[in-house]
């Protein structure tokens, strides 16, 4: 694992309350919205993949999903987010920290049914990591599962919490999926900060053929 990665979100969420986050939302509206539209049943494997303090979780347990995995590179943020659970719904996530451009324990995962990712992938500028991510997503996500991605838009910001991002847009990630994958839906949103700074997302749901 990338040590001084790792450092550096693990400083950020250690200084940082949870809801001045450049990224925090009191609600995961639009990613509950595209996990629905999945329609799988509630026992399915689904990911946050770069989860951090998100409320994601404790909303789709509150939907009775019960396979649910949070995957974090910094240990603090996910120390903080089963903070936010009681006891019974903490024992019901699987806890992860692993480093998406190095994966081991992410790797061991199996027929994922929704990987869901809000502004994690945005952060691999290098190709040589989009393709470990790309090469991960085909060995865990089972034929018919869903990939939920939510990166900076191309009008949107060039960094994120200090760090460099690559901004997409439908066609970008639609070439970064190819063929194994299918497009089934996508659409523009604009987030603001808790600063009331815009940053314009770039939402997808690809389908694993
Ligand atoms: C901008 S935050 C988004 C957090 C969450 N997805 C949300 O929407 O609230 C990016 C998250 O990705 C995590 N992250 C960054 N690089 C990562 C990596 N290489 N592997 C795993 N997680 C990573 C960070 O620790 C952080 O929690």
């Amino acid at each position: 694992m990338t040590s001084s990665l790792k450092d550096h979100w693990n400083k950020k969420y250690t200084n940082t309350p949870i809801t001045q986050l450049g990224w925090y939302e009191s609600k995961s509206q639009l990613s509950l919205q595209l996990i629905e539209n999945c329609a799988v049943s509630k026992d399915s494997v689904v990911v946050d993949i770069g989860s951090g303090v998100s409320v994601l979780i404790a909303s789709l347990l509150e939907l009775g999903y019960v396979n649910l995995y949070a995957v974090d590179i910094s240990d603090v943020a996910l120390e903080k987010a089963k903070a936010l659970l009681n006891q019974e719904q903490t024992a019901l996530v699987h806890w992860i920290v692993d480093d998406i451009t190095n994966p081991t324990n992410v790797l061991q995962l199996q027929n994922v049914n929704v990987w869901h990712d809000r502004a994690v992938f945005h952060f691999l500028t290098e190709e040589q990591y989009r393709q470990t991510y790309h090469s991960l997503l085909q060995k865990v996500i089972m034929p018919g599962g869903f990939v939920i991605m939510a990166a900076f838009a191309l009008n949107g910001a060039t960094m994120c919490s200090g760090l460099p991002v690559q901004r997409h847009s439908v066609e970008s990630l639609s070439e970064f999926f190819g063929d194994g994958f299918k497009l089934i839906q996508s659409l523009d949103y604009t987030y603001q900060m808790p600063s009331g700074d815009l940053r314009p997302y770039v939402y997808t749901r690809f389908q694993k053929i």
